[in-house]
């Protein structure tokens, strides 16, 4: 059986660059595949969607771009110039926001820090966002003479949010506002902060609430917090057809029941539970399914009322206590800004008679954190007559888990060696989170794609400027 096609959504740039098959594969003739090409316009247009949020309230915001959901120069470069704010996570991602023209009074380091990763925040003089009771101890020996560090607590433990290794529990709020009373000279409470990684905006509106009474509480203790930072977790649209999707998703789990052809390779479940007949439980894909972007999952957590606040809308109780909100997006503005190409190596049958289309890369290289990725990879290869065909892609490793797709794929036709296959959207986290350079392969090449002028220009991600003509 020839699998349901689940087509990618692309951003228009995107469409436009990949509908030039010439263009792709000069690119690929001059940087080598694979490459991740890296879209800044579409981050600028991002960037803009969720202002249009914001600025529809009347409370004062900043918006820190989380360097982390990729590596690439362009993308930090593009968030200083428009004037954002920037979250690091690593002295490296620290050395990369200096270099990209962040000051340090728009950057903040979230995430475990040890004592070098401390010092450096100190020495740059940056915001710090605090993880733990631990560090905020250590942060109070470690500052030197001189003007408070701003800080903010991050906090977990909220009703409803599954338990969390980040963020100081609620529980120990009452310590961590002692240590704040106690070194008041050295720390400044800016505020509380929490990340979920979650869809959900009921949850997002429980952490909100608790950091609304923790900002109360510490009012008490004579701090004068005025920052509410509500984190990441801003969902991305991966596919253009969510039908397709249900449908892929059904025929998968028909195929794991043994009620129809299978579309998993091996002993693959994909997270599901295959018990007396059923499937159980939810794929790791799920996050492919969302269909609701970032922008709008933001304007619905503002309008959503607050219970604690006579159900006065979040945003409404912001500018009432004249509070401001802070944001880590990494994804939602990064969503379309970034793809990934490599080229088909040779095409070969399988003995359990699987056709196996063997790339110039690795899975790693574009999947976050090992979830399988529930859109198609887009060929373009030469149109044929021929029908379509069910194939597995394989990466370039000598490891029997480097099927770059350990699902059946729906293609138009079978490619040839040479011919280029996208992976869409894989800016968040595909491209960087994981990749690693087993067997000595290096990693792909990293370029930039401006559309200036009506052609397509492209750019080493390292050389990138922003303003530069
Ligand atoms: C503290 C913090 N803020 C922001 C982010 C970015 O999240 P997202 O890419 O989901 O927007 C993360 C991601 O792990 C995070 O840990």
């Amino acid at each position: 059986m020839i699998p349901p096609a689940v087509p990618a959504a692309l951003h228009p740039l995107v469409a436009a660059f990949l509908a030039d098959r010439d263009g792709v594969r000069a690119a690929l003739h001059r940087y080598g595949s694979p490459l991740h090409l890296v879209f800044p316009q579409i981050f600028t247009a991002n960037l803009a969607a969720l202002r249009t949020v914001l600025d529809t309230g009347a409370f004062r915001h900043r918006i820190c771009y989380a360097h982390k959901v990729n590596r690439s120069a362009t993308f930090a470069r593009t968030a200083a110039h428009a004037g954002i704010s920037v979250d690091v996570a690593s002295a490296a991602e620290l050395r990369s926001a200096l270099a990209a023209g962040f000051r340090a009074d728009r950057i903040e380091v979230t995430g475990p820090k040890g004592a070098a990763m401390l010092r450096a925040a100190l020495s740059a003089g940056i915001t710090v966002n605090v993880d733990n009771l631990w560090e905020l101890a250590t942060l109070a020996e470690l500052i030197p003479p001189g003007p408070a560090v701003p800080v903010l607590l991050r906090v977990s433990g909220f009703r409803g949010s599954s338990p969390s290794r980040f963020g100081i529990d609620l529980a120990d709020i009452a310590t961590a506002l002692d240590l704040l009373v106690l070194h008041r000279d050295r720390l400044r409470l800016l505020g509380f902060a929490f990340h979920l990684d979650t869809a959900a905006t009921t949850e997002r509106v429980n952490a909100v609430g608790d950091c609304l009474d923790l900002i109360e509480r510490a009012y008490g203790h004579g701090l004068t917090p005025t920052v509410l930072d509500i984190g990441g977790g801003l969902r991305q649209v991966f596919t253009a057809d969510a039908a397709g999707y249900d449908a892929y998703d059904h025929a998968l789990r028909t195929g794991l029941l043994g009620r129809g052809p299978a579309m998993h390779w091996g002993n693959n479940t994909f997270g599901y539970h295959v018990a007396e007949g059923m499937v159980h439980g939810g794929p790791v894909f799920h996050k492919y399914a969302n269909t609701e972007p970032a922008a709008t999952i933001l304007a619905e957590l503002l309008a959503a009322p607050l219970p604690g606040h006579g159900g006065r809308a979040l945003g409404a109780v912001l500018t009432d206590n004249l509070l401001d909100l802070w944001l880590e997006p990494g994804k939602a503005l990064v969503d379309h800004a970034g793809i990934t190409v490599a080229q088909v190596e040779f095409v070969k049958q399988a003995g359990n008679g699987a056709t196996l289309v063997h790339l110039d890369l690795s899975r790693d290289t574009v999947t976050a954190a090992d979830q399988e990725v529930l859109i198609d990879p887009i060929v373009l290869a030469a149109d044929t007559e021929s029908p379509p065909v069910g194939v597995y892609f394989a990466g370039h490793l000598c490891l029997e888990r480097d099927l770059i797709t350990q699902r059946k794929v729906r293609v138009a036709n079978l490619p040839a060696p040479g011919d280029p296959v996208v992976f869409a959207n894989t800016a968040a986290y595909h491209m960087d989170l994981s990749a690693a350079q087993a067997s000595m392969h290096p990693g792909p090449t990293k370029v930039a794609v401006l559309h200036r002028e009506g052609q397509f220009v492209l750019c080493p991600d390292a050389d990138y400027r922003p303003g530069d003509r």
